[in-house]
């Protein structure tokens, strides 16, 4: 593997604030649209009550215990560290004029404890949650004022950061609110697609505004969109199944259009019009959409086979995606099928499509761990996993694709998102809670721990082609 990695890769790991920090109501925080999904994004929504208590609650008790877990990190040679803010320290409601302090100074702090190790923050604006309060008041991403609030959001946190964060995203896995509409943009999941696509379009437009702003506001920095990148293959050569691919996978890259190239793409209009979709898109949405992102990122977990006929075949869920299942690759515990090869080629899809670089914002393997006696976690598995794709973001550099970096989901166990879960670990470093909460935090290097510290050291030489 010698060689193919650029030398500035951005190596490192990725987390979301209300997976890790806790302290849901710590230094004046309001409570966001994952504090009311205490079981996970498909759990129930839940008003919270005083006495209620859920495990992302405390999660791993980042908020405190950061400058230890940055500090292992720094050991494993991290050059970049994927979080995000949590809008609600910001701004509680969501629509106050003047943002908290608290808040504020705790990202401070928490960016001041990675440079001191050379650790570039790479920044989501929102990861999964939003204000309740705008969910209650405004109904969510449904209401044009959710924008303004947003980019007043925004623009609070470039000006406050732009000398030590020069890396932003805007929305995580943004395509997902097709699919989980409360988690994505504030809506019953019951709601109709017209009202989804309304409030995926108010989303867009605030993501464009969120480019302008960082590029006035941090003119040396980058910002990119995050799709989840579900790249799905035709079960079959039959062309239907082509078609039909070819039209699951627009669902998905059109997100990625609109904000790579600033206008939504042509194919749209047919499937608005046949599917009776109403968005109302004013000229002005069009002029903002022009400010497009500088640099696409993505998760990538899994990948998926599309059939013209779906009810002949048993669907493999992922987090949050039903897909036909590929007869030629193994699944994780969780039942993700694990496919290398398909993270090669989907970089090249979309380098192909925007020309723009790639940052590989998440992939990993969640899985149960065992603590030996002895006290070792002998992860062979995900090292396994992660060395595989790995290869293969070689392969793609090697085709030519721009890669900035990779970040792994969840270098530190977490709560994991669709099910709130502590059981499914994706970390090179144990954190000792179970499902029910109970457990010391304490934190225990792994055997992947090491391995992906001599993976970051030899930039890359170390990985083993075992395909
Ligand atoms: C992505 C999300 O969908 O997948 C993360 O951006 C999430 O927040 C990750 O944790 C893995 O999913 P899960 O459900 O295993 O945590």
């Amino acid at each position: 593997m010698n060689g193919k990695f650029p030398q500035h890769f951005l190596w490192g790991g990725a987390v979301a604030a209300n997976q890790v920090e806790g302290a849901y109501q710590a230094d004046g925080k309001g409570l966001s649209t994952s504090d009311l999904q205490p079981q996970g994004i498909f759990g129930a929504i839940t008003p919270r009550m005083p006495g209620d208590s859920g495990i992302k609650d405390v999660a791993i008790d980042f908020y405190h215990r950061y400058p230890e877990d940055i500090a292992l990190f720094a050991e494993m040679g991290f050059k970049c560290l994927r979080t995000s803010i949590a809008w609600t320290r910001i701004f509680p409601q969501g629509d106050e004029e003047t943002p908290n302090e608290a808040g504020l100074a705790f990202y401070d702090r928490l960016f001041d404890e990675m440079a001191k190790y050379g650790i570039q923050p790479l920044i989501t604006l929102s990861h999964y949650e939003m204000p309740y309060g705008l969910v209650k008041n405004y109904g969510g991403w449904g209401d044009r004022r959710t924008i303004a609030f947003f980019e007043r959001y925004a623009r609070t946190v470039f000006e406050r950061y732009k000398h030590k964060v020069k890396h932003w995203l805007t929305f995580n896995e943004i395509n997902m609110s097709l699919h989980a509409p409360f988690t994505g943009v504030g809506l019953p999941p019951e709601s109709d697609r017209s009202a989804i696509y309304q409030a995926i379009h108010h989303q867009l437009v605030a993501s464009a505004k969120a480019v302008k702003a960082c590029h006035e506001i941090v003119p040396e920095g980058k910002i990119g969109n995050m799709l989840l990148g579900g790249i799905l293959y035709p079960l079959s050569c039959r062309p239907e199944d082509l078609l039909e691919t070819q039209r699951q996978n627009r669902d998905w890259l059109f997100f990625g259009d609109v904000q790579a190239r600033g206008y939504y793409p042509a194919y749209m209009q047919r499937f608005f019009r046949e599917n009776g979709i109403q968005v109302e898109i004013t000229n002005e949405d069009r002029q903002t959409l022009r400010e497009t992102i500088d640099f696409i990122s993505f998760s990538y977990y899994m990948s998926g086979c599309v059939t013209a006929d779906p009810e002949q075949y048993e669907t493999a869920r992922g987090n949050i995606l039903d897909m036909v299942p590929n007869p030629h690759l193994a699944s994780s515990e969780w039942g993700w099928q694990i496919d290398p090869i398909g993270l090669r080629y989907l970089l090249n899809v979309l380098y192909d499509r925007y020309q723009k670089p790639l940052f590989i914002v998440e992939n990993g393997l969640g899985a149960k761990d065992r603590v030996e006696a002895d006290g070792s976690i002998n992860d062979d598995y995900r090292i396994n996993y992660l060395n595989d794709h790995l290869v293969q973001v070689a392969e793609a550099i090697d085709d030519g694709v721009e890669v900035m970096g990779y970040t792994s989901w969840g270098p530190i166990d977490l709560v994991s998102a669709s099910k709130a879960e502590m059981s499914k670990r994706y970390g090179f470093i144990h954190v000792d809670r179970d499902d029910a909460g109970n457990g010391s935090l304490e934190r225990r290097r792994k055997k992947s721990f090491y391995w992906y510290r001599d993976v970051i050291h030899s930039n890359g030489a170390s990985l083993k082609d075992r395909l």
